[in-house]
């Protein structure tokens, strides 16, 4: 199972590729996790990333492709994977495409999860995530049991510096010029599958594990 997994920010990738991975037994490989977990280690690749995510900007294709191909070789990602956040320009997904080839591998499909901008900003500006797990959570729709805590594994929940509402406005621009050609560029592939996100979290799980049945 290698999945790519669409949507523009806030539409639930993270939270939908969690439970998609647990469910295949997979690897799931998020590159703004990745990122973030540079940022929080100060590595040079981390700090390099935070000056182009507080932005709401790309963080440039060839660090963030050559992270996440070496990522997809560990040994957890061998029998699949779900990309989350991965790959978001047109450069990225040819480079993963010939990388895969060259293995005589292939992405099998490519679910998108649509969500309309007022939703989504609401979504992001009522989420927190754990920073040790990055599960997210969301005040109304997704609180945890205890507030403030993790229910997965107790670490504490934060909000990310770019939930703020300018540096939202800039991704959801950035996945429209940037990201959004993807779309078609995995539909003339006979990969995509569209999927409704803007429904409860159980019935989005349920329609995505459908949509690549
Ligand atoms: P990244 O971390 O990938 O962020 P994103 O794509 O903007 O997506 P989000 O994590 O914000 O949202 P999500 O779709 O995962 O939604 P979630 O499940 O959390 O990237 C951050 C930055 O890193 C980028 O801006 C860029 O700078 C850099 N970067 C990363 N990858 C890159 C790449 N490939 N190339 C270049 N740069 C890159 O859900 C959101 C909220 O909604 C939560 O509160 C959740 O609880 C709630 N929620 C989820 N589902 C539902 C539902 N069905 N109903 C109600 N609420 C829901």
């Amino acid at each position: 199972m290698r999945i790519v997994l669409l949507g523009p920010p806030g539409a639930g990738k993270g939270t939908q590729a969690k439970r998609l991975a647990a469910s295949g037994k997979v690897a799931h490989v998020a590159s703004g996790d990745l990122f973030r977990k540079h940022q929080a280690e100060g590595t040079e690749l981390g700090n390099l990333a935070k000056t182009y995510m507080e932005k709401g900007e790309l963080v440039p294709d060839q660090v963030t492709v050559q992270m996440v191909l070496e990522r997809i070789k560990e040994r957890d990602a061998e029998i699949g994977y779900v990309l989350d956040g991965f790959p978001r320009t047109m450069e990225q997904a040819e480079a993963l495409d010939r990388a895969l080839a060259e293995q005589g591998e292939a992405i099998d499909w490519a679910p998108l999860i649509e969500v309309d901008k007022t939703e989504l900003r609401a979504r992001l500006g009522g989420r927190w995530v754990c920073t040790d797990c990055q599960t997210p959570y969301h005040e109304h729709a997704a609180p945890p049991r205890q507030k403030g805590a993790c229910d997965v594994c107790g670490g504490t929940l934060a909000q990310r510096p770019d939930d703020r509402p300018e540096a939202v406005e800039k991704r959801l621009e950035v996945y429209d010029s940037q990201t959004a050609p993807l779309i078609y560029y995995y539909e003339r592939q006979g990969k995509l599958r569209r999927v409704n996100g803007a429904q409860p979290v159980d019935v989005v799980a349920g329609v995505l594990l459908l949509a690549i049945a």
